[in-house]
């Protein structure tokens, strides 16, 4: 199978700090909220922790050299802000600036690019017990921690990620509770925390503007909440596209202009701000200058897709998922349309290069008495996404690069290891790796490009 998408295209895939590195209480490493949340009972599956995860922290040299050895061209990593700075502010943790240093020094050696997430999750427990996002200095602590960062390692990252879909973690850590730090936060709450981590993003892009030692592209990974037409009339792609940009609930922020409105347009939108209502937080005088700094690109995480079709009146109408049609391991619809239509949604609101930062699917993967995992379901799934993003790039729509998620199994948050989403099967007993075949068939498909 062979794509085309052009010369420079980015072939990679992408990983997260607490999901892979383990040490969790290593080398002066302060506590995250995920260290504490997975100690409280029923918090995640089994009782499973990141304590030791796929000890990358030790392995690093190892995976790399799978990463090497199945030909990508960048790999999307994050960096624990505890392991650098323990209680978020303050201190810095030289054996956590180490350790990032020797992984970037690595991923380079292989001709890999580190593309660096600043935040996926893993939030100062200390910082939390200040209040955390409800903190109104919360903002300017992440700022300061990016600004360690940039300091320590943008003679070598040019490509940096502020925050790991913001969505997730307000509403699963704040408002639903099943993900750290475990609250349940009112709407008025979430608004505003959700405000203060769009505060946090501007501010840490001035950081990084004002503070790279090289020439860099900055952006955030947002949720990619992608609806597919069910026909394609136009009457039924409008109401996809009406459906994809709608803020129609007042009790969650589960959609796209809530966060990329602000970031790419400076103001909150309309039909927003309206079924927000008096929840929507105060906006300081230079609030929505400070969220809007200008980004390269636009990034975001798509697995699965809702399907639309135009109502009598032309309004959008969700139609199930059908009985029978195919889902993965987590149970999320198989929809590769989706990746085309969000693709185009986005590039036509928003005007920016785009990175699909996340993509993949969690599978039943084991280790087959030949001593192989096949996993033809992941390599079904890729092709089929993959064929939809050639579509949206055969169009003209810049698709600047492709991170898999994941690069190896790992940490799936509240399901723990329950779920393997890797191209790269990790037998956590023995934490032995095994390239599965969707690595080989990966690297073909790299190879081929
Ligand atoms: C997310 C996170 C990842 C998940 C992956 C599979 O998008 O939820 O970025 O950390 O592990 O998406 O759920």
């Amino acid at each position: 199978m062979s794509f085309h998408f052009g010369r420079d295209f980015l072939w990679g895939a992408a990983s997260a700090s607490y999901q892979v590195e383990g040490a969790a209480y290593e080398d002066g490493k302060g506590l995250s909220v995920w260290d504490v949340f997975c100690q409280k009972p029923e918090a995640v599956w089994e009782g499973h922790t990141g304590d030791v995860a796929c000890d990358h922290y030790h392995r690093y040299l190892e995976d790399v050299s799978l990463m090497k050895e199945i030909g990508l061209k960048a790999y999307r990593l994050s960096i624990a802000w505890p392991r650098v700075m323990p209680a978020g502010t303050g201190t810095v943790n030289p054996k956590g600036v180490d350790f990032y240093g020797r992984l970037i020094d690595a991923l380079l050696e292989a001709n890999i690019l580190p593309f660096v997430t600043l935040f996926h999750w893993d939030y100062p427990y200390d910082l939390f017990c200040r209040g955390g996002w409800l903190n109104p200095t919360s903002s300017d602590w992440f700022a300061d921690y990016v600004s360690v960062i940039v300091d320590k390692f943008s003679d070598r990252v040019k490509h940096w990620f502020t925050l790991n879909e913001p969505s997730v973690f307000v509403e699963l850590g704040h408002h639903y509770g099943n993900h750290a730090p475990g609250m349940k936060y009112s709407m008025k709450e979430i608004l505003y925390i959700s405000h203060n981590v769009l505060l946090a993003h501007g501010k840490s892009v001035m950081a990084i503007r004002s503070g790279s030692k090289s020439p860099c592209q900055v952006g955030f990974a947002p949720v990619g909440n992608a609806m597919i037409p069910a026909s394609e009339s136009p009457a039924d792609i409008e109401a996809a596209r009406q459906a994809t940009f709608a803020i129609h609930s007042n009790d969650h922020t589960w959609n796209n202009t809530w966060l990329s409105d602000p970031v790419f347009f400076k103001q909150y939108p309309e039909d927003g701000l309206r079924v927000y209502g008096a929840n929507v937080p105060e906006i300081g005088p230079n609030d929505m200058d400070i969220i809007g700094q200008p980004l390269d690109f636009y990034a975001f995480n798509n697995y699965t897709a809702g399907t639309i079709r135009a109502g009598e009146d032309g309004k959008p109408e969700y139609i199930p998922y059908l009985p029978g049609k195919p889902m993965t391991a987590m149970t999320w619809p198989v929809t590769p349309d989706g990746l085309y239509w969000v693709s185009k949604f986005f590039w036509e609101r928003y005007q920016k290069p785009i990175y699909i930062t996340e993509n993949g699917m969690a599978n039943v993967d084991w280790i087959h008495l030949d001593g192989h995992v096949h996993d033809p379901q992941r390599i079904d799934y890729t092709t089929r996404y993959l064929t939809a993003l050639q579509r949206a790039v055969d169009e003209g729509i810049p698709i600047k690069g492709y991170f898999h998620w994941s690069i190896m199994d790992n940490f799936e948050w509240a399901e723990g290891y329950k779920q393997r989403f890797g191209m790269i099967y990790v037998d956590y007993p023995t934490q032995r790796r095994v390239l599965k075949d969707s690595a080989l068939w990966y690297r073909s498909v790299i190879a081929g490009q």
